[in-house]
């Protein structure tokens, strides 16, 4: 069907931050507001495939046709993601913290004359990388984000390396840029074939073009 190429193709997309919890009031984010990845189900929904959309704390509606599962924290977004597998193509827009508080405190930490509280951190699981590390039931098409601050490029590649996936979207998020948060995007799309520069453009243009180049790539695959 020309008008809905990707029917019959079911993808998941990240998009958002996530939260990790300090105490009942209290958590770790990120200036993520999940425009970017929400555009990009959007976008391939509009292309018809069935698009589960795991997305951290955002104040954005749902887009159309698309099944949103909310989540807060990493572990619950790898949880989600995991069960939102099979899938021919995974898109890791998500803005996924790092670090998580080591335990959270289940009352609220008290203010105490004199004393600082200190945090310690753990590693949290790094969804891109298992993903992209499946060896049963991998998607055919893996796609992450770079947000980068400096050496855009160098950084892209290296993460394309590190984390396994098959293309990486490097956006530049440097103060000043808008990416986080913002309408527009400039974005480089790293694949081993080589680095494409892309204009700025509308996180919706980006995500449509996006959405067309998994188009482009599923018209040569046959699974
Ligand atoms: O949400 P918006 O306001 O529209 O902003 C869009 C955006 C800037 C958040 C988006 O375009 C973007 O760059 N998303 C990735 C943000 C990020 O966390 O990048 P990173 O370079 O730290 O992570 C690299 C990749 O690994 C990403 O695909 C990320 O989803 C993934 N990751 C990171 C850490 C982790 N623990 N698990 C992951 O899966």
């Amino acid at each position: 069907n020309a008008e809905k190429p990707l029917r019959g193709r079911k993808m998941l997309v990240t998009a958002g931050p996530t939260h990790e919890p300090i105490d009942p009031v209290r958590y770790i984010a990120n200036r993520s507001s999940g425009k970017q990845g929400y555009a990009i189900a959007a976008a391939l929904a509009d292309l018809g495939a069935e698009v589960v959309l795991v997305s951290g704390p955002t104040r954005l509606d749902s887009p159309r046709g698309v099944t949103r599962q909310n989540v807060e924290s990493a572990n619950d977004m790898l949880a989600a993601c995991e069960a939102a597998l099979p899938v021919d193509a995974a898109i890791f827009a998500a803005a996924v913290a790092d670090w998580r508080v080591a335990s959270e405190a289940d009352q609220k930490i008290k203010k105490k004359e004199g004393r600082l509280p200190s945090l310690s951190l753990a590693e949290n699981p790094d969804i891109l990388a298992t993903v992209s590390a499946l060896t049963q039931g991998r998607p055919a098409l893996v796609v992450g984000f770079a947000a980068e601050t400096e050496a855009i490029i160098e950084n892209g590649k290296a993460k394309l390396a590190r984390k396994g996936c098959d293309w990486i979207v490097a956006n530049d998020v440097g103060t000043g840029t808008g990416t986080f948060g913002g309408d527009e995007n400039h974005v480089f799309l790293l694949t081993r074939e080589g680095v494409e520069d892309w204009p700025k453009q509308s996180k919706d243009a980006v995500a449509r073009d996006l959405a067309a180049r998994i188009t482009t790539f599923f018209q040569g695959v046959d699974v």
